[in-house]
């Protein structure tokens, strides 16, 4: 686990709201950008709360007009909801977060998961794993992504090791072995269909996207991810 800094912390929770920080735009080539770029600021005398919020609204190097897949704007995309106005709070605090703080991100997420029709079920492992694999989907800036061309992945590799046949990141616990380590219980089932449909309900101002939440997988996607995690034949299990 890496140490949250006030900064990386605010940018992990604007991160989380997009699933993918969008990338740099080629300020460069961008004229009306620059042009209405303030002249000269003085960058040592701004707090970092300051400097953040100066570089992503005010420098020209996120382009705040651009189309998003959502079909809203680069500038929606910051707008903090409600969670994440308190986990940016939390993380500017330098604390950890509170039980009572905890419990009330928790009680905001919860009402947000909806089940699907006829209870939790295991999907396809192997379209899954396809899911689990890909980060592809809703970045924006100078190549955006063309979501004709395919669903959006869970991105989940980026922050947990799963099956033993690809790296994966070690943000998140690793996630090898789950259903053999754990069984699969319907109570395990909607524990974990509840955690990648909105994460916060658990781990409050946790750093893992809301996938089911904010629209990034559908219920039958969640299950096929769910498939890659639980069933005896998937990699992660072998
Ligand atoms: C940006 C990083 C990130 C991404 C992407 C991510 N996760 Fe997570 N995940 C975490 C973190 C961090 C935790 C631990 C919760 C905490 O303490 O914040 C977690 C926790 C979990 C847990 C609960 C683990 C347990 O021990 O009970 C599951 C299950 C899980 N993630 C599945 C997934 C799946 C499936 C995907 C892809 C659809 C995914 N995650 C994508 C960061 C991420």
């Amino acid at each position: 686990m890496f140490k949250k800094t006030p900064i990386a912390a605010v940018v992990a929770a604007t991160a989380s709201l997009m699933l993918f920080a969008a990338g740099c735009t080629a300020t460069g080539s961008d004229k009306t950008a620059s042009a209405a770029a303030p002249a000269k600021v003085d960058y040592t005398k701004m707090t970092p709360q300051a400097l953040a919020e100066y570089i992503v609204m005010e420098s020209g190097s996120y382009d705040l007009a651009q189309p998003t897949q959502e079909g809203t704007t680069g500038k929606a995309r910051l707008a903090q909801d409600e969670i994440q106005k308190i986990c940016s709070a939390v993380a500017l605090s330098g604390k950890e977060i509170d039980a009572k703080t905890a419990d009330k991100v928790a009680a905001l997420a919860q009402p947000t998961i909806k089940y699907p029709e006829g209870g939790i079920k295991l999907g396809d492992w192997k379209k899954g794993r396809e899911l689990a694999w890909s980060g592809f989907g809703f970045r924006t800036a100078h190549n955006p992504d063309d979501h004709t061309r395919g669903p959006a992945g869970g991105n989940c590799y980026n922050c947990h090791q799963l099956a033993t046949d690809r790296t994966g990141g070690n943000l998140g616990p690793s996630l090898t072995g789950y259903g053999k380590i754990r069984g699969n219980s319907p109570e395990m089932l909607k524990y974990t269909y509840e955690v990648i449909y909105n994460p916060h309900a658990y781990f409050a101002c946790t750093s893992m996207p809301r996938i089911g939440a904010n629209g990034v997988m559908t219920q039958q996607q969640i299950a096929d991810i769910m498939a890659y995690l639980f069933d005896p034949e998937s990699p992660v299990n072998k």
